[in-house]
């Protein structure tokens, strides 16, 4: 079957899209508006582009009615954030967080989660999550304007926070002990629980 996504309803192209393109990790991302009141959302058209300098990219889609995401406009006032990384315990706050909430109203009192204040950074941290980036604008690229519209958001990592225990052999992150939720599509995610170890690499 071949299906011409631009011939199809926006929020149908949108389905049918983010079930193609899984597993996805999801960016938990903490701005603040110009009072400094905090803000956080999911994304999970997000991953890395590069890692020397080290640039993440996440995507956040205009709504249908053409506005920006709050956490585009923070971004764009107060170019810094900081991308949470979402394990299996925290799925409750997160989706909780996705909420839409009138511009400026504070998110800092979400049930099971804290934020903390960074250090490079002055957007907060949650503190529950096991990894954390603090990060500022690379750039924003646009994709197109208006409606379901694209804000491609590149940041440069300046400090990585990862919870001890995770880093045992010194390395890379143990996936296991990271619980990282995965996003497939509407509200079905997925975690990383079974691992297959290739012989040839
Ligand atoms: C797991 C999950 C992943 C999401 N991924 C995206 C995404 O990649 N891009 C996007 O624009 N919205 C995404 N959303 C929706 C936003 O989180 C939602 O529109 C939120 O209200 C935006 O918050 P803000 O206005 O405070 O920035 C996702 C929601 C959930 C629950």
């Amino acid at each position: 079957m071949e299906i011409d996504l631009m011939k199809m309803e926006p929020r149908k192209a949108h389905d049918l899209l983010t079930s193609c393109v899984i597993p996805r990790p999801i960016a938990w991302v903490s701005t603040i508006n110009h009072e400094g009141k905090p803000n956080l959302a999911p994304f999970s058209f997000f991953t890395g582009v590069s890692w020397y300098p080290p640039i993440l990219a996440f995507s956040a889609v205009n709504r249908s009615d053409g506005t920006k995401k709050d956490t585009v406009i923070n971004i764009e006032k107060a170019p810094e954030f900081v991308i949470n990384i979402v394990s299996v315990d925290l799925l409750r706050a997160m989706e909780y967080s996705a909420r839409p909430l009138p511009y400026g109203e504070d998110e800092s009192l979400i049930e099971d989660i804290r934020l903390i204040p960074s250090e490079k950074v002055k957007p907060y941290r949650v503190a529950e999550a096991r990894i954390a980036f603090e990060c500022t604008l690379e750039r924003i690229v646009r994709i197109n304007e208006g409606a379901d519209a694209g804000n491609l958001i590149l940041g440069r990592v300046q400090l990585l926070h990862v919870r001890d225990d995770l880093l045992g052999n010194g390395r890379d992150v143990d996936w296991a002990a990271l619980d990282a939720l995965g996003r497939l599509s509407g509200n079905r995610y997925c975690t990383v629980r079974s691992v297959i170890e290739s012989e040839t690499n």
